[in-house]
């Protein structure tokens, strides 16, 4: 770099000359990495990780000598340099969960998913991660049951434990999260009752997706204290009425209890005008479809194979859903079915 100092004022000869400086110690410094540095721990935790899951191909990247914040399957907060984001999804990893996930204080979002070769427990260490936000182990064969020490990370806002092999009841103290927008799960071998906890929760009332389970007993009656959004309990074995969930001042969007014992009266029944979907197949309802169900926001319908009987009310889209919609059932008729005798 050439630059003229004749004719200059000190001021302007100094201020030259520290451009120089500053621009001689920028070209001469390796560019900045985008990403964070890695902390010295999270590094530590993150290589017990790959040595308990038997150093796989899959994380042959996780290098000691490199950047943690860029391995595969890892983020980290810009903001402090911690391991924000672990995410599991791929390659042929087996083994168990590796205990030292808890070593990842920071840790916001814990991602385990489709590893079918992945087996034992959720970890007990889990507890230790307070920070967590979303927590989602799915598509695995992890068993065991699910840990109600979930409770106590406060900042949970989703909790997906989806078509695992979890068995044993599910904690009523998860009620005692406040920030939940979601619990999927789902596709376990879960038993035991819904718990009736989950007409407790004092924050945000979550979505529940607990199909494809083995759950028994009835709805809790305090889940109509809430205003749920979306119930996902198919393919269980609940018994009972499924009224309390119903009722003008509800809020529900989505419902599906096919393939359960639910064996009520239907004509009793005054259904949200939120509704968006309704699957009550595959149970032994009786009765007759209330008028309530021709409305215009009910898309989606489906209650064959109950014991229903009598007119289908005009209206809404009751007369656009298939056949299939309302058959078999004891003698359902109108539209779109053969008339009524
Ligand atoms: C699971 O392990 C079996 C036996 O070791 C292996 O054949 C299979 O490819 C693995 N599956 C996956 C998805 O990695
Ligand atoms: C997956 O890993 C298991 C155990 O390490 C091994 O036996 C199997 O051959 C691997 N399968 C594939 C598809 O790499
Ligand atoms: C799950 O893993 C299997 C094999 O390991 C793969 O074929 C499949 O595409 C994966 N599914 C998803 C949704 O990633
Ligand atoms: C929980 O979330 C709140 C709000 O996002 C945040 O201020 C707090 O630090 C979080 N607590 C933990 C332990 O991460
Ligand atoms: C839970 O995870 C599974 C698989 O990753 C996904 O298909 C499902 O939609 C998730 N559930 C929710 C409520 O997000
Ligand atoms: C609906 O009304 C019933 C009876 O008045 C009440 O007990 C229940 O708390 C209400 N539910 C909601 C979600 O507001
Ligand atoms: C549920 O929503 C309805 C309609 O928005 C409202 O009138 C009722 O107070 C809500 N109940 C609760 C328990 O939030
Ligand atoms: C209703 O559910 C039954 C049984 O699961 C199914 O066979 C039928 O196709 C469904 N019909 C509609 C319109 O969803």
């Amino acid at each position: 770099m050439f630059i003229s100092t004749h004719n200059m004022k000190p001021s302007a000869l100094f201020s030259t000359l520290s451009l120089c400086l500053f621009l001689f110690l920028f070209l001469s410094l390796p560019p900045p990495s985008l990403a964070a540095r890695c902390n010295p721990n999270d590094k530590e935790a993150l290589l017990q990780i790959k040595k308990s899951l038997n150093n796989p191909t899959h994380l042959a990247a996780w290098k000691p000598n490199t950047n943690c914040c860029n391995w595969n399957g890892i983020i980290c907060n810009p903001a402090t340099n911690r391991v924000a984001t672990l995410q599991l999804d791929s390659g042929n990893l087996s083994g168990q969960i590796p205990p030292a996930v808890g070593n990842l204080p920071f840790l916001e979002n814990l991602f385990v998913l489709n590893l079918s070769n992945l087996t034992g427990h959720i970890p007990s260490t889990v507890a230790k991660l307070s920070h967590l936000t979303f927590l989602a182990i799915s598509h695995t064969s992890i068993s065991g049951r699910i840990p109600s020490f979930l409770s106590q990370l406060k900042n949970l806002t989703y909790i997906n434990l989806s078509y695992n092999q979890l068995t044993g009841s599910i904690p009523a103290s998860l009620s005692q999260l406040t920030q939940l927008t979601a619990i999927d799960l789902g596709g376990n071998k879960l038993t035991g009752k819904i718990p009736s906890s989950f007409g407790e929760f004092t924050g945000a009332v979550p979505d529940l997706y607990l199909s494809q389970n083995k759950l028994s007993g009835t709805i809790p009656k305090s889940m109509g204290y809430l205003n749920y959004s979306a119930i996902y309990l198919a393919n269980n074995m609940l018994e009972g009425e499924v009224t309390p969930l119903f009722g003008k001042n509800k809020t529900l969007r989505f419902v599906h209890l096919g393939s359960n014992k639910f064996r009520f009266d239907m004509s009793k029944v005054e259904l949200p005008v939120t509704l968006f979907l309704l699957d009550l197949s595959h149970n032994g309802i009786t009765g007759s479809l209330p008028a309530s169900f021709a409305s215009p926001n009910l898309m989606n319908l489906n209650v064959s194979y109950n014991r229903l009987c009598g007119q289908i009310p005009a209206g809404g889209n009751l007369q656009v859903f298939e056949p299939s919609a309302y058959l078999p059932n004891r003698c359902l008729c109108g539209a779109p079915l053969p008339a009524c005798k």
